[in-house]
């Protein structure tokens, strides 16, 4: 009984002891998408530009807005034409951290979920990857800095824009900040 008590007790300390680690200085990077100056900054863009939204209105920064700690303050998330859906905008500061994403961790990199919100019918509502990735080529300047971050004949496509805005997501970290003490 006094070991499982004593048990109890060191568990609850290890515990304690490990919510109050300090975030590491360094954000795991995928091996196959590096960090590069000029990938985030593409991101950087991405991020903010609404016109990645069918009406050209909602950007991510509408939910995850990093100069309102990351998120919307809102119960539940506000998206194209004023449509909400069922859940809270989680903040986006430090989610590179995270080995999963969103609040169920349906989604298992930054990557792969960076491509949910842009059709999602509530959000940003495009109707497939594929209008979004013509809308991002229809406008100026997006294709040559495609090619010149990532290369190839077709370098406007859906990994790539989810990679950039990946990578932007990644510079999105406050290690060893006084709030963490
Ligand atoms: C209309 C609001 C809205 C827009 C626009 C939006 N998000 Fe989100 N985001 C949410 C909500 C709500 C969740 C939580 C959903 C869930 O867990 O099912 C979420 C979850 C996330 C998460 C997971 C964070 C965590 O703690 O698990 C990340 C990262 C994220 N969004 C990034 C983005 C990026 C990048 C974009 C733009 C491509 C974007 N979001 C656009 C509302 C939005």
């Amino acid at each position: 009984m006094k070991k499982i008590v004593l048990g109890a007790i060191f568990f609850c300390l290890s515990q304690a002891v490990f919510a109050t680690e300090v975030l590491p200085t360094q954000v795991p990077v995928p091996k196959d998408n590096p960090l590069t100056e000029e990938k985030i900054e593409l991101g950087k863009q991405l991020y903010f530009d609404p016109r990645l939204s069918s009406s050209g209105t909602v950007s991510c920064n509408s939910c995850h807005n990093v100069m309102a700690g990351g998120e919307d303050n809102r119960n539940v998330s506000v998206g194209i034409e004023g449509k909400t859906g069922g859940r809270s905008a989680p903040t986006v500061w430090n989610s590179a951290f995270y080995s999963v994403q969103f609040w169920d961790g349906r989604a298992p990199t930054l990557e792969e979920q960076a491509k949910g919100p842009i059709t999602n019918p509530v959000e940003m509502g495009m109707p497939s990857h594929k209008v979004a990735v013509e809308r991002i080529k229809s406008l100026k300047g997006y294709e040559v800095q495609f090619k010149k971050v990532f290369g190839g004949s077709n370098p406007v496509n859906i990994d790539n824009i989810a990679k950039a805005i990946a990578s932007y997501e990644r510079t999105l970290v406050t290690p060893d900040a006084p709030f963490d003490l």
